[in-house]
Order: structure tokens, then C-alpha cells, then sequence
């Protein structure tokens, strides 16, 4: 294959500061709400891993930075996170926290890699949430525009890409609608008004790197899922397009200028919580905007679901817990789709060829105007131990059985680290998405650029280590870092600008 990606195509890495860093408490840094449930023990950690330690990038960062150097990276995203920086609600700066990210971002120029930061990815500061009680509180958008002016002031003269925020959707669904993720509030409808809240912050903070005058784009990511309906019948047909409105268009249709969805917009009203002028703040134009792609998701009804149906994953959990915004008896059933099927501590994901190409379309014909896009997360997830790869269906045995094996490992055990090396299924799910850019190339659609998810293992939230996606292996003991089959490969993909041929 010909390459038809043009030659200032960004091919780089994503990551996010929770994840990677540890170091939760180092040189002043204050907790997030993911720290303090971690810490109280609200938050049940799959596999034991250490999320205070995380990958420990903190104290090995010039490590990373060569890795990446050798991978040919042209580019890095990574989240700054927002406690380390800013560490009450008086605005104390933590200097020793933004000197970190001076040498992420030198670090990064020095090995010609283009620095692209994204200002919130899920660690709210605990004191936000003690001052107003997070994102359900007006004030949590001022706090986030004074903070995204601080990095602005210290970083904005050499980074490229500015993003505000990773998948707002998560933490203000998650964390305030339905609560299975820190700082786990379940507030039901009343917490749509973190959502109006987040997307407040969010233009708030583009006015904010604008009036710094940073010299990089600016814009925000999006997980986009690509909701498709399970069959062409056309109660599917409608039961996609009510999904959308919780996933797709939640965050995109006010970003784009095209309001709230209705139930939404009729609950932050009637809570106050949408003021006059918010909704031209949260449509503030962008330069960029982040797709973070993985897989599509399939909808029918609960009538037709059971033709379909198989145990139950993530995006059924969250959209039962997000039912509460579309209402009683929503009509919808997440269900998979024709994609190869893996096992994963959240039930299963799939792979769905073609489906990052479609989902672009989508985004591309529902929002002529959008901005550029890039694809700043995509990646493939692997089971560890590897025990559970290949299983299409987790039970609760199978799943005590993977998880008893992985509590008696000390060290790394040689056959499982082999095992994690050894990611051919990585390439092959990577390699059919990089066939999508090029496809979307052809179509005139413009993609800038494609961050795989992740450089390096990194803590997969609750699940620990149990899940990974980075293309360099993380012995959760001693730390070592390993590259696996997909860091050569990928550098190739680099180096060919994306022909794999
Ligand atoms: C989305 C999130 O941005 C990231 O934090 C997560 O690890 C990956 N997807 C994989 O699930």
C-alpha cells in the first residue's frame, strides 16, 4: 500500500498522569479524587497494583523520554495533573510540580518530540471537591480556567497541542451521575449539572490558553464510540440514535454549538446551574479536536437484545447507569457487535475493523464544521496474566482463577512476561485502524495525526495492571521496562509514515 497520508501526518503516543506518574504525594503534590479513594480503600483495585506508584514515571522519566526517542515518536501527549500544580483552593502554586513538567516538555523538544498536553485527564483535586464539591460546583470551571492560565504561563511557549480535557464525559457521568468511579457520587439527574459544569470549565480554559497567547493549538478530546445500530431494522436504527445522545453527542453536540440535549438542558435549568452566555463559552471554537477511538458500540432494543445477547460488559454498566438521563424505559441495548471478542477485567471488549473509519465519517458528516481532528487514543488492550487472553467471556470463575494466579506473582514469572512480549494481537488490531487513516485520507477527511494508547504499561484505573495496552512492557514489581514486539513495529509504521506493506 502506497502511502496516501501526507508527510506532516503525526504518528505518536498517549498517556495520562494518574496512570503513569505515581509519585502521588512527592515535592508537595496534593491528592486527587482518585488518591483519596484509593487511599481510604472506597476504591477496590482489581489486581493489588500499587496506584500511588503507578508506572513510577515520576522518578524515571528521562527512561520514558528515551524510549519514546527510539520508538521515533513524533509526537507525546500526556496529562498534567492538576494537584500537583495548583495544590488548594487559594490557588498555591506547587513550583516543584510545574519544574516537572518543564522537563517532560524539554525532555520531549530535546528528542525532537512534539509536546502535546492535555490540562485534565479524570484527577480532580480532593480539595475541589471539599471546596464546592467538585464538578457539581459552578466555581470547579473558574478554579480550572485559573489553573489552565498557570500551565499556559509556564509551558505555552513550546507546546503544540493544548488539550483541556481527556473524555469529560467519564469523570462527570461516572463520578456524579452514577457514581462507580471516584469521587463516586451517585447524584443521579442532578449530577447532569457536573456535566453542564465540565463543559463550562472546559471553555472557560480555551479563553484562558487564548488570552495567554500559548503559541500551540488548542482543543479538547472525546471518546466518540461510534455508535452503531446492531442490525439495519429500524428499531435498531432508533435505538443508536438514542444512544448516541448519552454517548456521541453528549459532549459534542454542545461543543459544537449545538446545545444540550433536552433532558439535560431541562435539568440544568431548573437547577440553575446554566447561566446566560454559558452555552457560547462551551461552544468557544476550536483549533483541534482529540478522538479517542477503540471500538464501536452496538444498539437494539431489550426486546431484540436477547437475539443477540451475551454476559454483560462496560458499556452495558454504564449505559444502565446513564439511563437516568435518557429515562424510564429508554428503549436501548448495548450489545456486541461482529467483532473478535477478548477478555477483559470489565467483561469483554471487541475489535471492530473498519469502525474507527466510520465513526470519523460520522463525526465528519454530523458536524461539517468541525474542527481537525486527531486521534489522540487507540489502542488494544491485553489481558495480564495472559492466561485470560482468548477467553470471550468472563465469569466469575474464570475471572477468580486469572486473579489468584496474578495475587501469588512476586517478581515478573518469565512465560507470562514472554507471553505479554509477544503481542502480535496488538499489531493486527493496530495495523486495521492505520488502514482506516489511510481510507479517511482518500476520503478528503482531515485527520492530523494518530496517538497509540500507550507508550508504555500503564495502570488501567481500577483494574490495575490486569489490563494493559502499552508497547512497552512494565514489570509491576520492579519496574522494568521491556519493549515488546509492537514498540518495532510501530517504529516501522513511523518510519513508513504509515505503510504497511
Ligand atoms: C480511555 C482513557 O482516556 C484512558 O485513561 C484509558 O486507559 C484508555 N481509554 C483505555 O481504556
Amino acid at each position: 500500500m502506497s502511502s496516501a497520508l501526507p508527510a506532516t501526518f503525526l504518528w505518536g503516543t498517549s498517556n495520562a498522569a494518574y496512570q503513569i506518574e505515581g509519585g502521588w504525594d512527592a515535592d508537595g503534590k496534593a491528592p486527587s479524587v482518585w488518591d483519596t479513594a484509593y487511599r481510604n480503600g472506597s476504591l477496590r483495585v482489581r489486581d493489588g497494583a500499587d496506584l500511588g506508584r503507578a508506572a513510577d514515571e515520576y522518578h524515571r522519566l528521562d527512561e520514558d523520554l528515551d524510549l519514546m526517542r527510539d520508538l521515533g515518536a513524533q509526537a507525546h501527549r500526556f496529562s498534567i495533573s492538576w494537584p500537583r500544580v495548583v495544590t488548594d483552593a487559594e490557588g498555591h502554586i506547587n513550583e516543584s510540580g510545574l519544574d516537572y513538567y518543564d522537563r517532560l516538555v524539554d525532555g520531549l523538544l530535546a528528542r525532537g518530540i512534539l509536546p502535546a498536553a492535555c490540562l485534565y485527564h479524570w484527577d480532580t483535586p480532593q480539595w475541589l471537591e471539599e471546596r464546592c464539591g467538585g464538578w457539581m460546583g459552578r466555581e470547579s470551571a473558574e478554579q480550572f480556567a485559573r489553573y489552565a492560565e498557570i500551565v499556559a504561563q509556564r509551558l505555552g511557549d513550546r507546546v503544540d497541542q493544548w488539550y483541556t480535557m481527556n473524555e469529560p464525559s467519564h469523570p462527570a457521568m461516572a463520578g456524579y451521575v452514577a457514581g462507580f468511579l471516584p469521587p463516586m457520587r451517585s447524584e443521579g439527574a442532578r449530577g447532569l449539572d457536573a456535566v453542564h459544569n465540565i463543559l463550562l470549565a472546559h471553555g472557560m480554559a480555551v479563553r484562558a490558553l487564548r488570552s495567554a497567547k500559548v503559541s500551540g493549538r488548542i482543543g479538547t478530546i472525546l471518546s466518540v464510540a461510534g455508535v452503531q445500530p446492531a442490525t439495519c431494522n429500524p428499531a435498531d436504527v432508533q435505538a443508536a440514535e438514542t444512544a448516541r445522545r448519552s454517548f456521541d453527542r453528549l459532549m459534542l453536540d454542545p461543543l459544537m454549538g449545538k446545545g444540550h440535549a433536552p433532558l439535560i438542558r431541562e435539568q440544568v435549568q431548573a437547577d440553575g446551574a446554566c447561566r446566560e452566555g454559558d452555552m457560547d463559552v462551551i461552544a468557544e471554537p476550536l483549533d483541534i479536536l482529540g478522538v479517542n477511538w477503540y471500538s464501536n458500540m452496538y444498539a437494539t432494543t431489550p426486546e431484540r437484545a436477547p437475539m443477540f445477547f451475551e454476559s454483560g460488559n462496560d458499556n452495558e454498566k454504564a449505559l444502565h447507569a446513564f439511563s437516568s438521563m435518557l429515562g424510564e424505559g429508554n428503549g436501548v441495548a448495548i450489545v456486541p457487535g461482529p467483532g473478535r471478542r477478548w477478555w477483559s477485567p470489565r467483561g469483554f471488549r471487541q475489535e471492530t475493523p473498519g469502525g474507527l473509519r466510520a465513526t470519523v465519517e460520522w463525526v465528519h458528516e454530523s458536524y461539517p464544521d468541525h474542527p481537525r481532528i486527531i486521534i489522540t487514543e487507540n489502542g488494544r488492550g491485553t489481558a495480564y496474566p495472559s492466561a485470560a487472553e482468548g477467553l470471550t467471556e468472563s465469569t466469575e470463575s474464570t475471572e477468580s482463577a486469572i486473579l489468584a494466579e496474578s495475587a501469588g506473582e512476586t517478581a515478573e514469572d518469565a512465560g507470562q512476561l514472554q507471553a505479554s512480549l509477544n503481542d502480535a494481537v496488538r499489531i493486527r488490531a493496530l495495523a486495521h485502524n492505520i488502514r482506516d487513516l489511510h481510507a479517511l485520507a482518500s476520503e478528503g477527511i482531515a485527520v492530523d495525526g494518530y496517538y497509540v494508547w500507550s507508550n508504555i504499561d500503564n495502570i488501567q484505573w481500577m483494574d490495575g495492571f490486569s489490563e494493559r495496552f502499552g508497547l512497552v512492557h512494565v514489570d509491576a514489581a520492579t519496574m522494568k521496562r521491556t519493549p515488546k514486539d509492537s514498540f518495532a513495529w510501530y517504529r516501522d509504521v513511523v518510519r513508513h509514515n504509515g505503510d504497511l506493506e
